[in-house]
């Protein structure tokens, strides 16, 4: 088990990380000695582990639909109400047990419920595990707009147990692991050639395997988001592969999974980087043989070119419809607020779909 610090100022806490992080629980909650403490969690994870833990902790466990479907307004309100019924106070605790839309949702309600109470994430995705239980961005979605509503909340701890990795589902897997491979290229080398030497364990699940790329994505979220908290320049660079890889996502209606979209991205990323000589072909080919090696970005249907290059100034990141792109520039480090001329982006998005 390792220990990342997540050390933004007066508001520093652990994520412990690996086989067997969940014994920590009882130790983490008794050093934050709450008045009460209230589980969430989705119906699937519940029935995993959810209903042991909360026998366990002799608490109650509130469980919404899986999916992405809970992160509405409506589904808030009935967690807002199970703490108030819970009679979790100001002093109270909520678990944030799940994937990425119960870390958002769950700690979006903590941080309004009685203005603000402590949370605990105890991620069982890889890309909860890496990405959205580290950095304290929470939301719901409206009805048109992802991620619309939030706030900015840390937890108090991160519990990432990567035992309980071995039941999720292989596309929920993959779709994790191109996160951490956008990690790896865009800010750590070392981390490249772990996925490279290491793939088999890591597809099989071996919970020490998988302790050694959490741990080290943390590492690298940790790192990014202790310089830029609220997101306002260096936070940019987790977003690479994502600009082209949103457009993917909506203009395939949602078709094409996060993961796959954000391969693609990536790879489209990559190539505006070579011919902008800002790195070299062997660059865009290490990456396509890692993602490659992963099943990503795998078969994708076939969606027009030209409607994603319609989404892509669209970008929720852009400003002022001004497109601030990452690129990269060796193997482990990348460029953020990059401008690529428009004629560059329409090429090499219709090569890349043509392939
Ligand atoms: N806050 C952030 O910084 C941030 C970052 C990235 C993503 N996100 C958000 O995260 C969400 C995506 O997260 P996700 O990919 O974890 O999706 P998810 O929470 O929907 O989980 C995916 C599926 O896996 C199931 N599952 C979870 N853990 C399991 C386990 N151990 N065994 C078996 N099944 C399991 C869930 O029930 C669900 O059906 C999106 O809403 C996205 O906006 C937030």
């Amino acid at each position: 088990v390792e220990q990342v610090t997540v050390a933004i100022p007066s508001r520093s806490y652990p994520v412990t990380v690996g086989a067997g992080a969940l014994r920590e629980l009882q130790a983490t909650i008794s050093r934050l000695a709450p008045t009460g403490v209230a589980i969430i969690t989705d119906q699937t994870v519940g029935q995993l582990y959810g209903r042991n833990l909360a026998a366990e902790q002799e608490c109650r466990l509130y469980e919404v639909e899986p999916g992405e479907s809970a992160k509405t307004l409506t589904v808030l309100g009935q967690v807002l109400e199970f703490l108030e019924d819970c009679k979790i106070d100001r002093k109270g605790l909520v678990i944030a047990l799940g994937g990425g839309v119960v870390g958002d949702l769950a700690g979006f309600a903590a941080s309004v419920w009685k203005r603000g109470i402590r949370f605990i994430q105890v991620p069982t995705t890889v890309i909860a595990m890496v990405d959205s239980s580290v950095g304290g961005k929470t939301g719901i979605d409206t009805r048109r707009s992802k991620n619309a509503i939030g706030t900015f909340w840390q937890p108090s701890a991160v519990l990432a147990d990567t035992r309980v990795l071995s039941t999720l589902p292989d596309e929920e897997m993959t779709a994790g692991l191109a996160e951490v491979i956008k990690y790896a290229i865009s800010l750590d080398a070392e981390l490249v050639r772990v996925l490279q030497t290491s793939r088999g364990q890591l597809l099989a699940r071996d919970p020490q395997a998988l302790e050694r790329i959490v741990a080290g994505s943390v590492g690298l979220k940790a790192n990014v988001v202790v310089e830029d908290e609220r997101d306002h320049g260096p936070r940019a660079v987790l977003n690479y592969g994502h600009t082209t890889g949103h457009a993917i996502e909506v203009a395939s209606g949602f078709r094409i999974s996060h993961g796959r979209a954000i391969a693609q991205g990536m790879r489209v990323a990559a190539r505006l980087a070579q011919r902008l000589g800002l790195c070299d072909r062997d660059l865009v080919k290490t990456q396509d043989e890692l993602l490659a090696d992963y099943g990503l970005p795998g078969q994708l249907p076939k969606i027009s070119p030209e409607t994603v290059l319609a989404v892509i100034p669209r970008d929720a990141k852009a400003i002022g419809g001004r497109v601030g792109w990452v690129l990269p520039e060796k193997i482990g480090r990348a460029r953020v607020g990059m401008t690529v001329p428009q004629e560059l982006v329409e090429k090499v998005v219709k090569e890349v779909f043509a392939e």
